[in-house]
């Protein structure tokens, strides 16, 4: 075990006019203590988010399917995942990407059959991966059983009440009842024609016209959704990812609250007054109740993950409190400027968050709803993460996104905790950024007229073989949105066993990644390496591993001794870790 002293560093550093040559011993401190060897697999699993319409298409329509995805796990094997999450793959209508469910118990015809999603799952644990799979609890589709008989019935009826139905204001009720707005834009409420062809009540819907909320105060709202968690589970699944985590319980009274919505921004400014709509007191009861659903199965855990987008962490660590859920996606470090102290100060918030009640950090650079990571860091520092870039908008730097991503993974899968990974990540690739409008299908971009872009650049089928149709995504040339030309050059053939490509970056980081034990090691920072650079020493179950991610402008010498084991980038000719790359060293 390193103690402080025992390294020495020595670096060029300015005086004056001049650059000097300078030696420092090296301190650290402790920010987290090490888990327990055998902690349970979610406290330090790598898992796979797949986008079941982008990542493989066995039947050649154009969109991805569960067959598909079946053929092609070896991938995740090969890359060294411990878990799968499968965006929503449920009978849908499609018009939020499956995130407006018709039917929880059943698969879209898009994707395949429950059949086809049980011989998948039997796979996935074949190969001793786990299964996470999407619960939308928030909203349902408007073409849910539930929401149709809601329509059916009428004002003041049970039907209804499992949704949120308001009488409109003014004295014909033409005014919506709150002024509360959509996530993807224009108003969150809708009024309906009732059954004899009156203009009749308004029904909430936080995000679209089609996906209205449930009402969560209605007790057969929540024993539906506890049977639909027993039906999963009892299918052999390992887990959910819970969307919206924050949104189900609203203010009583449902207060006017008349600021746009931006879910992906955490738009709850730290101090600022707790949105009517987003993280009630209330919701955690949904979450203990789940807890003992889950329990009740026993060994090995299965588990809950909360979409949350809750500030500040204080607030949001309490979804993860002993007995609610088990892990939170960490959005704060999602969403900080590649900059060296911010890095530092999120990742030790982070964890001191997470630690104080006991639950493990989670790390999270891309998912479906956000700019890839390897074209966000090619944008300005410092300026505000767009929702989307579209052919008019200023376009990231591809190359330096890219070196970063990779620095950026690479300084993520070092850190103690769980940790998420996005389709197509593992390939470096970049969102779409020119695709034209006509292609659009995020419900934002076309709620706002196209004043938001939305997220169909991140959504994009996955290369997997450069010379074949559509990339080898499936049999068909085309794909439910077109694929930029520079896709080829990504695409999985291309980069396996080709030393230096982000593939093999990552199969490597994730190799070293459990083989140091480094998502159940204690984290130390290092101090003394200098203020653009993010230091850190994983203590592993024994083995240090030093990680030195350097933001500044100039190459950073590792300490004395420290043996390199992985690099994001190449290194200088004498060994220093250039600007924009992140090192993983033995400290012997
Ligand atoms: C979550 C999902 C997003 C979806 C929204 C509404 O934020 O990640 O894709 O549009 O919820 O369900």
């Amino acid at each position: 075990m390193y103690q402080d002293g025992d390294f020495r560093v020595s670096r060029r550093q300015p005086h004056g006019e001049r650059w000097v040559l300078v030696t420092a011993p090296l301190t650290t401190h402790l920010i987290h203590p090490a888990d327990s060897a055998d902690a349970a697999w979610w406290r330090h699993a790598v898992i796979y988010q797949i986008y079941p319409r982008s990542w493989s298409d066995a039947s050649g329509d154009g969109i991805g399917d569960l067959p598909g995805i079946t053929a092609r796990l070896q991938h995740l094997k090969d890359l060294g995942v411990d878990a799968v999450w499968f965006s929503p793959f449920y009978t849908s209508p499609q018009a939020d990407a499956g995130y407006d469910v018709a039917d929880y118990r059943d698969i879209d015809h898009l994707f395949g059959s429950l059949a086809d999603a049980d011989a998948m799952v039997a796979k996935i644990h074949e190969l001793g991966l786990k299964v996470i799979v999407d619960l939308v609890p928030n909203h349902t589709s408007d073409e849910h059983a539930w929401f149709k008989a809601a329509l059916a019935a009428g004002p003041g009826s049970p039907e209804r009440d499992r949704y949120m139905f308001r009488d409109g204001k003014g004295a014909d009720g033409s005014e919506p009842p709150n002024d509360w707005n959509s996530v993807f834009g224009g108003p969150g409420w809708t009024r309906v024609t009732e059954a004899d062809g009156s203009l009749g009540q308004w029904y909430l819907h936080l995000f679209d016209t089609k996906q209205p909320d449930l009402n969560w105060d209605n007790e057969e709202v929540r024993a539906e959704f506890e049977a639909i968690l027993r039906f999963w589970l009892d299918r052999g699944i390992d887990g959910f990812r819970v969307d919206v985590a924050h949104g189900l319980v609203k203010e009583p009274g449902l207060p006017d609250y008349d600021a746009e919505l931006h879910i992906l921004d955490g738009e709850i400014k730290d101090g600022s007054p707790r949105p009517p709509m987003w993280d009630q007191d209330g919701v955690h009861e949904v979450y203990r109740a789940w807890r003992k659903v889950l329990d009740s199965y026993g060994q090995p855990d299965r588990i809950l993950c909360a979409e949350a987008w809750v500030r500040p962490q204080e607030r949001a660590v309490r979804y993860v409190r002993p007995d609610e859920m088990h892990q939170a996606f960490n959005f704060d470090f999602l969403q900080t400027q590649w900059r060296a102290a911010d890095l530092r100060e999120v990742i030790q918030s982070s964890l001191e968050a997470a630690d104080s009640v006991g639950a493990p950090s989670t790390w999270v650079l891309s998912n479906h709803d956000v700019v890839r990571h390897a074209s966000r860091l090619g944008l300005p520092v410092g300026e505000r993460r767009p929702n989307g870039i579209g052919p008019d908008d200023p376009q990231p730097d591809r190359e330096l996104g890219l070196r970063r991503a990779r620095a950026a993974t690479t300084l993520m899968l070092s850190l103690p905790g769980g940790a998420y990974l996005y389709q197509g990540e593992e390939l470096g690739l970049p969102d779409s950024t020119d695709m034209p409008a006509k292609y659009r299908q995020d419900p934002t971009f076309i709620r706002t007229k196209g004043k938001e872009i939305g997220r169909d650049g991140c959504r994009v089928p996955i290369p997997w073989e450069k010379d074949a149709p559509s990339f080898g995504f499936g049999p068909g040339a085309e794909t439910w949105l077109p694929q930029p030309e520079v896709y080829g050059e990504y695409a999985v053939d291309q980069q396996v066993g080709v030393e230096g490509s982000t593939l093999e970056l990552y199969r490597t980081v994730l190799r070293l990644r459990h083989e140091r034990q480094l998502g159940t090691g204690g984290l130390q920072e290092f101090e003394g390496l200098g203020d653009d650079v993010v230091a850190l020493v994983n203590t592993g179950q024994g083995e240090d591993t030093l990680v030195v991610a350097n933001l500044g402008a100039e190459p950073v010498a590792l300490p004395e001794g420290a043996e390199v084991l992985v690099a994001s980038g190449e290194l200088t000719d004498d060994g220093q870790v250039p600007t924009d790359t992140t090192v993983w060293a033995r400290l012997a």
